[in-house]
């Protein structure tokens, strides 16, 4: 059984770890435990925090500056009475009072389920805490559903999904993932000490600036060892991490909607949901924590989870916007006798596109560029043995495009305001229903006329200008509303061409997270195409994401110091494509291609379905070196990158992971079998010089 409940108690059980809360005396909701199963139930600690004592000693009720929900570890607090700590939920009644507070009424188990419901004391308001319980990946899920009994609207100004509680007392640093465009997943590690630590987005999509993922460690946990509290946000648009160190020692990680210029007008008889928090805790370091997230992404939440990716060739960084069906049946041509299965045509392809001025918004083919439409060379790639993907914008309009001359007043704006172009774009207001369907009828008519079977989703710029002036409601119900109604035409275009892949783009990795993953299968990482780069940002990916999600072209970024054997393994590391000018490329690098396109193949169930071990980080190691292994342990693929090392003598050993130590394993280039302890214990040494790197298999002995 998952879910224990006893007397007002619960404790949450999946494989390896346990989350225990229950009702305080006060009534309170209070956090208990969240770490490792503990043998019996009885082993889970009661209220560490009694009514009137901290930890049994100092009386600290008695001093008038902070009441018990300041020091009681509150599932979800509200900010009520005299309670200072960041609370999860904040709104206004209609009579002007402005702090909600929330009562137990009861609970429900249903399954691997749990709905906490609570109530305000006052008011006919209703909060409903769920939590589900993912016992095979070691998570717990967590959303809100706050309903309105009343007959009067309730004002919401902050609505979390959850704060997750650390054991008390203890000293801890936050991991996260930093950026900016052209140089996401960054990972960032700072010591949490008493306040508030902010990770934010308020740019309408996930960002490439921040990501929410947290990990939290003692400050000593390595890829392999140590406590490792974690969790995401699975939503696309802005969204706030708040890690708190309270006064006394409590350390707690919120995350949810951001409340940064949110309100949500709530009608009486509605309910709003929030999006789910998921998060996990091993005592098996950061590789563990990842390898949870992975499992749980591939198998709950991607659409095909378990099909593996084709090698693609896509055309943005050959042909730019200068695409046309002579210029594409010529890399078509070129790529199909690389063993490229999948060929995608980017940018360029629409109405009026010939520049990112214009365009935008008129998803038809260019009448100049394919005078008999996409079909001809759909037809001609599907001759080469090739499918067929395509490029959109569906959220952007460019002032210059038919579209915009109809609808001026569909864009997001403020009507006194000049409208801020990025990229020369502005963007369509996605909250409104009559947007959705125009979008959703230019592509499904796009996707029912054409054989495509994969489609890049972009999004090219982040927001200004908040406005939505013919908004009937609180127009400040923007921020979520516009990421409901991309989840919306995204969900009617998946129902209605189930087969078709999608991957999500936003300039590279600014929307990559588990709401968009419903969706996609695929996420672009980064426009940053130079393999150096692409080191630290799939390193940085690949805490929170598997490999199968990760898109990696080999492009002719970096040709000028690295060979193309080295851009080849680093885009091995994901899913491999090309974008690189192939007109250029000579018979010799042709047929290396064919070579790598060819291991790739053979490989690719390792790396798209297998487990990942980072043996070497670019962010701390002079080196960087990636494993993975396939789930039955038998066979493997190491990867070892050297950028520049000052001692060209001193030896590269990789110490492979995930090994079974008493099977006999042969590592590719090492003469015999060895048993999996051997190799994990002793290394296995690569001989690597500045900028290089290479590929080893590991096969297993049945
Ligand atoms: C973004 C994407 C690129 C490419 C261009 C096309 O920058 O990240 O891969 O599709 O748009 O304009």
């Amino acid at each position: 059984m998952a879910i224990h409940a006893r007397e007002n108690s619960w404790i949450l059980e999946t494989q390896h770890t346990a989350y225990a809360f229950g009702v305080h005396t006060t009534g309170l909701l209070s956090h208990r435990y969240w770490g490792a199963k503990l043998p019996y139930l009885d082993d889970y600690p009661g209220d560490l925090i009694k009514d009137k004592l901290v930890a049994g000693s100092t009386v600290y009720e008695e001093f008038p500056f902070n009441g018990l929900g300041n020091l009681v570890p509150q599932e979800y607090p509200t900010g009520a009475g005299t309670e200072y700590v960041e609370p999860c939920l904040k709104a206004t009644f209609a009579d002007g009072v402005r702090d909600v507070w929330l009562k137990f009424e009861r609970a429900e188990v249903a399954d691997l389920e749990l709905k906490i419901h609570l109530r305000d004391a006052t008011y006919p308001l209703r909060v409903t805490l769920h939590y589900r319980v993912w016992e095979a990946f070691d998570l717990i899920e967590r959303w809100v559903v706050i309903e309105n009994e009343g007959d009067t609207p309730v004002t919401l100004e902050r609505i979390w999904s959850a704060q997750w509680h650390l054991p008390i007392g203890g000293h801890y640093r936050l991991n996260h993932l930093n950026g900016r465009w052209a140089n996401e997943f960054q990972l960032r590690r700072e010591p949490l000490v008493e306040g508030v630590k902010v990770l934010e987005s308020r740019r309408i999509t996930t960002s490439h600036h921040h990501n929410p993922w947290f990990g939290v460690d003692r400050g000593t946990a390595d890829e392999e060892h140590g406590d490792v509290w974690f969790g995401v946000l699975a939503w696309s648009g802005n969204w706030k991490i708040a890690a708190e160190v309270t006064d006394f020692s409590s350390t707690r990680v919120s995350i949810g909607l951001n409340d940064w210029d949110f309100r949500w007008s709530l009608e009486p008889g509605q309910s709003f949901t929030t999006p789910s928090s998921i998060a996990g805790y091993t005592d098996q370091g950061f590789g563990a924590a990842s390898l949870h997230l992975h499992d749980y992404i591939r198998e709950t939440v991607v659409p095909h989870g378990g099909a593996l990716h084709k090698v693609l060739f896509n055309s943005w960084e050959t042909t730019f916007f200068d695409v046309d069906e002579s210029s594409q049946v010529q890399f078509a041509k070129i790529a199909a006798e690389m063993g490229i299965e999948l060929f995608v045509m980017d940018d360029g392809w629409f109405h009026g596109r010939n520049d990112d001025y214009a365009g935008l918004g008129d998803w038809w083919p260019d009448e100049k560029k394919f005078p008999h439409g996409l079909s001809p060379l759909i037809e001609r790639v599907h001759q080469l043995g090739m499918d067929f993907g395509l490029w959109i914008e569906p959220e952007m309009v460019n002032p210059d495009s038919v579209l915009y001359c109809q609808h001026p007043d569909w864009v997001i704006h403020f009507p006194t305001r000049p409208r801020t172009e990025g990229r020369h774009q502005l963007i369509l207001n996605m909250a409104k229903p009559e947007v959705q369907d125009y979008i959703i009828n230019k592509i499904d008519r796009l996707l029912a006329e054409n054989n495509i079977t994969f489609v890049k989703w972009d999004m090219n710029r982040n927001v200004s200008e908040p406005g939505w002036p013919d908004a009937t409601g609180e127009p400040r119900e923007l921020w979520v509303r516009y990421v409901r109604g991309v989840y919306r035409v995204w969900e009617t275009l998946r129902q209605r061409h189930p087969h078709v892949t999608w991957q999500s783009c936003s300039g590279g990795g600014g929307r990559a997270d588990l709401g968009i993953l419903r969706f996609a299968d695929q996420i672009w990482v980064s426009d940053n195409t130079i393999p150096t780069a692409r080191l630290a940002i799939q390193a940085g990916f690949s805490h929170v994401f598997p490999a199968s999600t990760m898109e990696a072209w080999v492009t002719d970024m970096g040709e000028e110091f690295l060979p193309l054997e080295f851009r080849f393994h680093v885009s091995m590391c994901g899913v491999l494509g090309i974008g690189a000018d192939l007109r250029q490329w000579g018979e010799k690098e042709i047929a290396e291609a064919k070579k790598w396109i060819a291991l790739y193949k053979e490989i690719r169930p390792i790396i798209q379905q297998g487990d990942v071990y980072r043996l070497g980080s670019p962010f701390t190691d002079d080196f960087t070196g990636v494993q993975y292994m396939s789930k039955d342990q038998m066979s493997g693929v190491l990867f070892a990158f050297l950028l520049h090392r000052v001692d060209p003598v001193a030896p590269l050993i990789l110490y492979p992971r995930g090994l079974i130590p008493a099977r006999l394993y042969t590592i590719e280039g090492y003469p015999g079998a060895r048993s999996g302890a051997a190799w994990m214990k002793t290394g296995v040494i690569v001989h690597l010089s500045n900028f290089s790197s290479a590929v080893r298999r590991i096969w297993g002995e049945k």
